[in-house]
């Protein structure tokens, strides 16, 4: 499905920042390249200093360089960089609102149609947004007005609330885009599509023939010069309240009415909100934390969180898994294991679900596995049990392996398939206000009980696998963490 694009300017702030020159300059560029922006489309670029224009375009030519090291073709970029303009916004003007809405007055060369990216840090997004309203750049009357929030959007339930309260006095619900960057890879969307458009697998989909779910995300690297950050986020925050929560709402909704972004955006947040709250009275049976200790990743010997932190008091993970249950008839008694680690044996994201014990068990292994790879393969995979040919009846697993991105395929980044949806004004991939408020509600019980918790906190070696201490969380002694997503990969 296509859709048409009006003419419009997306003003980008923070635009000499890392998202803009890693992501949003290059995913620009690209959609151009690929004719995917109207003719008309301008990219107001906003920061806080002076810069000259051509000071701007050979700034943009640096970006580009980065990204493309086989060069740019020479038209397109000509193309581009005449859709590019600069706006310096000092933090010392009072007026300089008012001066970028003169610039943008502009009808010959600004369309009216306005997206305004706020890719600046998260205290600036309520300010810049009233900022605009204080101008009137966020009234909708013959033109739309789109504003983009990055990640995150709050840092726990109530700062969520009060970043809504103050935009929402300017935006309605339908202006606001809320990024998880993570809603704009193919493998995500690929979830809902293959689960609705194959029969073989919605007839299954459910308690009746699933034993638990497992949605995984884990890297190889560290939290690497990123320490004052990460350990003021933690793994919950950075990971599971965005885009783990987003897989699993994608794996467990239900049809949606339609494929509108309401339709879809409806569905997904009904399945969120029936995650049952996480017990904290009991939390050390539904939670684990970790953090990882000195150890050897890829050959080399890498230092540990707190070391790299060089403080060892800190008691944010770096290792959390967790057991959630939906209420619901459709998966009413199925636990979903969701776990993301810094600096495990490998990098991957993956879901797999394991499905009951079938009729016939020759082996105590006779269970079916249906795993869903998102990165770095994109592909579904299907364990099932065979007889080994020759005189006695003994089973193996086999697996069908089917890969969902092919080598010709594009490779879309998701931050470009995300602005193409602004342009086209389908919010569907990006966060209603009600999931990101289920998502803070769900996890912040666990965040806040860790913080309080001093206790020393489990450490497991750098490059190893799950910590041992972390199946405390399993519902039942046959379940075990599946480590990856190769054959073999189901052994405990
Ligand atoms: N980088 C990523 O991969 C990534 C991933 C997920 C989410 N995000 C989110 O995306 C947004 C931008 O991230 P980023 O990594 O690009 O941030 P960044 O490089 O630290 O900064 C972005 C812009 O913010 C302005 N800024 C920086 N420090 C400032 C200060 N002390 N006072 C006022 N303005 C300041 C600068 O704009 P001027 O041009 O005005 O100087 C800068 O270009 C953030 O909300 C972040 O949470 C980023």
């Amino acid at each position: 499905m296509t859709h048409k694009i009006d003419p419009c300017t997306l003003v980008l702030f923070g635009a000499s920042g890392n998202l803009s020159r890693v992501k949003l300059i290059p995913g620009l560029f690209r959609l151009d390249l690929l004719g995917r922006l109207p003719d008309t489309m301008k990219i107001l670029s906003v920061g806080r200093q002076e810069v000259a224009p051509d000071a701007w375009h050979a700034d943009i030519k640096s970006m580009l360089d980065a990204k493309f090291k086989n060069g740019v073709d020479a038209k397109v970029f000509e193309r581009f960089i005449a859709r590019n303009f600069y706006h310096a916004n000092a933090p010392t003007d009072s007026n300089a609102f008012r001066k970028m809405k003169a610039t943008l007055s502009d009808e010959k060369v600004f369309p009216q149609n306005l997206a305004f990216f706020l890719s600046v840090r998260p205290t600036d997004f309520a300010p810049v947004v009233d900022q605009l309203a204080a101008e009137g750049l966020t009234q909708e009357d013959k033109y739309w007005r789109r504003v983009v929030i990055e990640k995150p959007f709050g840092t726990d339930l109530p700062s969520a609330q009060e970043l809504q309260k103050s935009i929402s006095k300017h935006l309605k619900e339908s202006q606001i885009y809320r990024i998880d960057h993570y809603l704009g890879k193919s493998a995500l969307q690929n979830i809902m599509l293959q689960r609705f458009t194959n029969t073989l697998l919605e007839p299954i989909w459910n308690n009746q023939y699933i034993d638990h779910v497992q949605i995984t995300n884990t890297e190889m690297l560290g939290v690497g010069d990123r320490t004052k950050f990460y350990d003021s986020t933690g793994a919950v925050r950075d990971m599971i309240q965005s885009h783990i929560l987003q897989i699993l709402a994608l794996t467990t909704m239900e049809l949606p009415k339609d494929l509108t972004p309401k339709g879809v955006r409806a569905s997904k947040i009904k399945v969120l909100e029936q995650i049952r709250p996480i017990p904290v009275n009991e939390l050390s049976k539904h939670a684990f934390r970790a953090q990882y200790a000195s150890g050897v990743v890829n050959g080399e010997k890498v230092p540990g969180y707190l070391e790299e932190l060089e403080d060892n008091s800190s008691v944010v993970e770096t290792y959390a898994a967790m057991k959630l249950f939906i209420d619901n008839p459709r998966w009413q008694g199925v636990p979903f294991y969701i776990r993301t680690a810094k600096r495990l044996h490998e990098a991957d994201t993956r879901i797999c679900i394991r499905f009951k014990k079938a009729p016939l068990q020759v082996n105590s292994q006779d269970q079916n596995w249906l795993i869903i790879g998102i990165q770095p393969r994109e592909c579904i995979k299907m364990e099932i049990q065979s007889k080994i040919p020759g005189l006695d009846i003994n089973t193996r697993t086999i697996q069908l392996d089917a890969a969902n991105r092919l080598p010709e395929d594009d490779t879309v980044d998701a931050y470009e398939a995300l602005l193409l949806n602004l342009m086209q004004g389908d919010n569907s991939n990006y966060l209603h206000i009600s999931e990101a408020e289920a998502q803070w509600r769900l996890v912040d019980p666990v965040v806040k009980a860790w913080a309080a918790d001093k206790k020393p906190v489990y450490q497991y070696p750098a490059g190893s696998r799950d910590p041992e201490a972390s199946k405390v969380i399993f519902e039942h002694e046959d379940q075990f963490w599946r480590t990856s997503i190769e054959l073999g990969g189901d052994k405990p």
